[in-house]
Protein backbone atom coordinates (compact mmCIF):
# COMPACT_ATOMS: atom_id res chain seq x y z
CA UNK A 1 0.00 0.00 0.00
CA UNK A 2 1.32 3.31 -0.93
CA UNK A 3 1.92 5.71 1.88
CA UNK A 4 0.18 9.22 1.42
CA UNK A 5 2.27 12.17 1.15
CA UNK A 6 2.28 14.06 4.45
CA UNK A 7 4.17 16.52 6.10
CA UNK A 8 4.60 18.24 8.75
CA UNK A 9 5.37 22.05 8.19
CA UNK A 10 5.73 24.56 11.06
CA UNK A 11 2.14 26.33 12.25
CA UNK A 12 2.34 29.79 11.53
CA UNK A 13 0.01 32.94 12.87
CA UNK A 14 -2.00 32.51 9.96
CA UNK A 15 -3.33 28.95 10.32
CA UNK A 16 -5.13 30.81 14.13
CA UNK A 17 -8.68 30.34 12.56
CA UNK A 18 -8.21 26.90 11.27
CA UNK A 19 -6.86 25.61 13.98
CA UNK A 20 -9.32 27.46 16.33
CA UNK A 21 -11.91 25.52 14.42
CA UNK A 22 -10.49 22.25 14.77
CA UNK A 23 -9.96 22.65 18.29
CA UNK A 24 -13.54 23.76 18.69
CA UNK A 25 -14.67 20.82 16.49
CA UNK A 26 -16.33 17.97 18.75
CA UNK A 27 -13.86 15.18 18.44
CA UNK A 28 -10.79 16.94 20.00
CA UNK A 29 -12.93 18.51 22.52
CA UNK A 30 -14.00 15.16 23.69
CA UNK A 31 -10.06 14.32 24.01
CA UNK A 32 -8.99 17.88 25.30
CA UNK A 33 -11.90 19.44 26.77
CA UNK A 34 -9.99 21.54 29.58
CA UNK A 35 -7.03 23.55 27.68
CA UNK A 36 -6.79 26.72 26.21
CA UNK A 37 -4.31 27.22 23.28
CA UNK A 38 -4.10 30.61 23.02
CA UNK A 39 -3.27 30.64 19.61
CA UNK A 40 -3.45 34.49 18.69
CA UNK A 41 -0.25 34.47 21.23
CA UNK A 42 0.99 31.09 21.06
CA UNK A 43 1.82 31.13 17.17
CA UNK A 44 3.52 34.22 17.01
CA UNK A 45 6.59 32.99 18.84
CA UNK A 46 8.28 29.72 19.07
CA UNK A 47 10.34 28.67 22.30
CA UNK A 48 12.86 26.47 21.84
CA UNK A 49 11.26 23.64 24.05
CA UNK A 50 8.33 23.47 21.44
CA UNK A 51 7.12 22.87 18.16
CA UNK A 52 3.53 23.68 16.78
CA UNK A 53 3.30 21.51 13.61
CA UNK A 54 0.63 21.19 10.97
CA UNK A 55 0.42 17.97 8.80
CA UNK A 56 -0.62 18.48 4.89
CA UNK A 57 -1.59 16.00 2.87
CA UNK A 58 -0.87 16.34 -0.95
CA UNK A 59 -0.45 20.44 0.49
CA UNK A 60 -4.15 20.22 2.20
CA UNK A 61 -3.93 20.99 5.92
CA UNK A 62 -5.74 17.66 7.83
CA UNK A 63 -4.24 18.03 11.61
CA UNK A 64 -1.94 19.23 14.39
CA UNK A 65 1.05 17.99 16.34
CA UNK A 66 2.53 19.36 19.33
CA UNK A 67 5.94 18.63 20.47
CA UNK A 68 7.51 19.66 23.71
CA UNK A 69 10.32 19.21 26.08
CA UNK A 70 8.72 18.77 29.05
CA UNK A 71 11.49 19.31 31.46
CA UNK A 72 11.69 22.96 29.83
CA UNK A 73 7.87 23.80 29.04
CA UNK A 74 7.02 26.99 30.83
CA UNK A 75 3.98 26.37 32.38
CA UNK A 76 5.45 23.20 34.06
CA UNK A 77 2.81 20.84 33.02
CA UNK A 78 4.79 17.72 33.38
CA UNK A 79 5.98 18.69 37.38
CA UNK A 80 9.78 17.73 38.09
CA UNK A 81 10.19 15.70 34.57
CA UNK A 82 14.07 14.28 33.77
CA UNK A 83 15.99 15.26 30.55
CA UNK A 84 15.74 13.11 27.59
CA UNK A 85 11.79 13.38 26.71
CA UNK A 86 9.31 14.25 24.35
CA UNK A 87 5.86 14.57 24.93
CA UNK A 88 3.42 14.86 22.16
CA UNK A 89 -0.34 16.04 21.60
CA UNK A 90 -1.62 15.28 18.18
CA UNK A 91 -5.33 15.35 16.78
CA UNK A 92 -6.89 15.33 13.14
CA UNK A 93 -8.88 18.40 12.42
CA UNK A 94 -12.04 17.30 9.87
CA UNK A 95 -13.70 14.78 11.53
CA UNK A 96 -14.28 12.82 7.77
CA UNK A 97 -10.38 12.90 8.06
CA UNK A 98 -10.35 9.91 10.88
CA UNK A 99 -9.88 6.68 11.03
CA UNK A 100 -7.80 6.88 7.30
CA UNK A 101 -4.38 6.28 8.41
CA UNK A 102 -3.32 10.27 8.69
CA UNK A 103 -3.05 9.98 12.60
CA UNK A 104 -0.48 7.00 12.21
CA UNK A 105 1.65 8.74 9.27
CA UNK A 106 1.71 11.81 11.00
CA UNK A 107 2.52 10.51 14.78
CA UNK A 108 5.62 8.25 12.82
CA UNK A 109 7.18 11.35 11.49
CA UNK A 110 6.48 13.54 15.05
CA UNK A 111 8.55 10.06 16.02
CA UNK A 112 11.51 10.63 14.16
CA UNK A 113 11.39 14.13 14.89
CA UNK A 114 11.65 13.32 18.55
CA UNK A 115 14.18 11.12 18.29
CA UNK A 116 16.24 12.57 15.81
CA UNK A 117 17.84 14.34 18.70
CA UNK A 118 20.56 12.01 19.81
CA UNK A 119 19.90 12.40 23.59
CA UNK A 120 15.84 11.47 23.70
CA UNK A 121 15.55 8.55 25.54
CA UNK A 122 11.71 8.25 25.44
CA UNK A 123 7.97 10.23 24.04
CA UNK A 124 5.45 10.41 26.52
CA UNK A 125 1.43 10.97 25.75
CA UNK A 126 -1.23 11.60 27.70
CA UNK A 127 -4.87 10.74 26.61
CA UNK A 128 -7.54 10.71 28.84
CA UNK A 129 -8.06 7.72 30.73
CA UNK A 130 -11.16 6.97 28.65
CA UNK A 131 -10.23 7.65 25.48
CA UNK A 132 -9.73 4.16 24.96
CA UNK A 133 -9.69 4.24 21.11
CA UNK A 134 -6.42 7.34 21.51
CA UNK A 135 -4.92 4.94 23.89
CA UNK A 136 -5.48 1.70 21.18
CA UNK A 137 -3.76 3.93 18.47
CA UNK A 138 -0.49 4.68 20.80
CA UNK A 139 -0.77 0.84 21.90
CA UNK A 140 -0.27 0.26 18.34
CA UNK A 141 2.97 2.65 17.49
CA UNK A 142 5.13 0.83 20.45
CA UNK A 143 3.90 2.96 23.46
CA UNK A 144 2.94 1.39 27.21
CA UNK A 145 1.08 2.30 29.52
CA UNK A 146 3.09 3.78 32.58
CA UNK A 147 0.26 4.73 34.87
CA UNK A 148 -3.22 7.11 35.46
CA UNK A 149 -2.15 10.68 36.51
CA UNK A 150 -3.87 13.95 36.99
CA UNK A 151 -3.44 16.94 35.23
CA UNK A 152 -5.62 19.84 36.35
CA UNK A 153 -9.31 18.40 35.64
CA UNK A 154 -7.84 15.90 33.30
CA UNK A 155 -7.84 12.03 34.19
CA UNK A 156 -5.21 11.01 31.94
CA UNK A 157 -3.26 7.75 31.04
CA UNK A 158 0.30 8.36 30.56
CA UNK A 159 1.97 6.07 27.73
CA UNK A 160 5.35 6.33 27.17
CA UNK A 161 7.86 4.78 23.95
CA UNK A 162 11.44 3.91 24.48
CA UNK A 163 13.80 4.97 21.91
CA UNK A 164 15.02 1.32 21.73
CA UNK A 165 11.18 0.04 20.77
CA UNK A 166 11.14 2.58 17.87
CA UNK A 167 14.08 2.18 16.42
CA UNK A 168 13.44 -1.83 16.12
CA UNK A 169 9.93 -1.16 15.01
CA UNK A 170 11.59 1.62 12.09
CA UNK A 171 13.96 -1.24 11.40
CA UNK A 172 11.04 -3.37 10.90
CA UNK A 173 8.92 -1.33 8.67
CA UNK A 174 12.29 -0.88 6.82
C1 LIG B 1 -6.05 9.76 17.63
C2 LIG B 1 -5.93 10.25 16.18
C3 LIG B 1 -4.82 11.27 16.02
C4 LIG B 1 -5.56 9.03 15.32
O1 LIG B 1 -5.49 9.42 13.96
P1 LIG B 1 -6.38 8.67 12.86
O2 LIG B 1 -5.92 9.10 11.52
O3 LIG B 1 -7.83 8.82 13.17
O4 LIG B 1 -5.95 7.16 13.13
P2 LIG B 1 -5.52 6.01 12.11
O5 LIG B 1 -6.49 5.94 10.99
O6 LIG B 1 -4.08 6.14 11.78
O7 LIG B 1 -5.71 4.75 13.08
C5 LIG B 1 -7.02 4.36 13.45
C6 LIG B 1 -7.12 4.34 14.94
O8 LIG B 1 -7.11 5.67 15.46
C7 LIG B 1 -7.93 5.70 16.63
N1 LIG B 1 -9.06 6.61 16.39
C8 LIG B 1 -9.81 6.75 15.27
N2 LIG B 1 -10.76 7.70 15.47
C9 LIG B 1 -10.59 8.15 16.73
C10 LIG B 1 -11.24 9.15 17.52
N3 LIG B 1 -12.28 9.85 17.08
N4 LIG B 1 -10.78 9.38 18.77
C11 LIG B 1 -9.73 8.69 19.26
N5 LIG B 1 -9.07 7.72 18.55
C12 LIG B 1 -9.51 7.47 17.31
C13 LIG B 1 -8.42 4.28 16.84
O9 LIG B 1 -7.47 3.59 17.64
C14 LIG B 1 -8.40 3.74 15.46
O10 LIG B 1 -8.34 2.34 15.45
P3 LIG B 1 -9.73 1.51 15.54
O11 LIG B 1 -10.50 1.90 14.31
O12 LIG B 1 -9.26 0.12 15.57
O13 LIG B 1 -10.44 1.99 16.77
C15 LIG B 1 -7.26 10.80 15.63
O14 LIG B 1 -8.24 9.77 15.65
C16 LIG B 1 -7.81 11.98 16.42
O15 LIG B 1 -7.44 13.10 16.15
N6 LIG B 1 -8.73 11.69 17.36
C17 LIG B 1 -9.42 12.73 18.09
C18 LIG B 1 -8.47 13.49 19.00
C19 LIG B 1 -7.69 12.54 19.89
O16 LIG B 1 -8.22 11.62 20.49
N7 LIG B 1 -6.37 12.84 19.96
C20 LIG B 1 -5.49 12.13 20.86
C21 LIG B 1 -5.52 12.83 22.18
S1 LIG B 1 -4.38 12.08 23.30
Amino acid sequence: MTLPAIRLRPARPDDRALLQRWDEAAHVVASDPNDDWAWEIELARSPDWREQLVAELDGRAIGFVQIIDPAREESRYWGDAPSGLRAIDIWIGEAGDLGKGYGTRMMTLALARCFAAADVTAVLIDPLAGNERAQRFYARLGFVPIGRRRFGADDCLVMRLERATFEARSRLSG
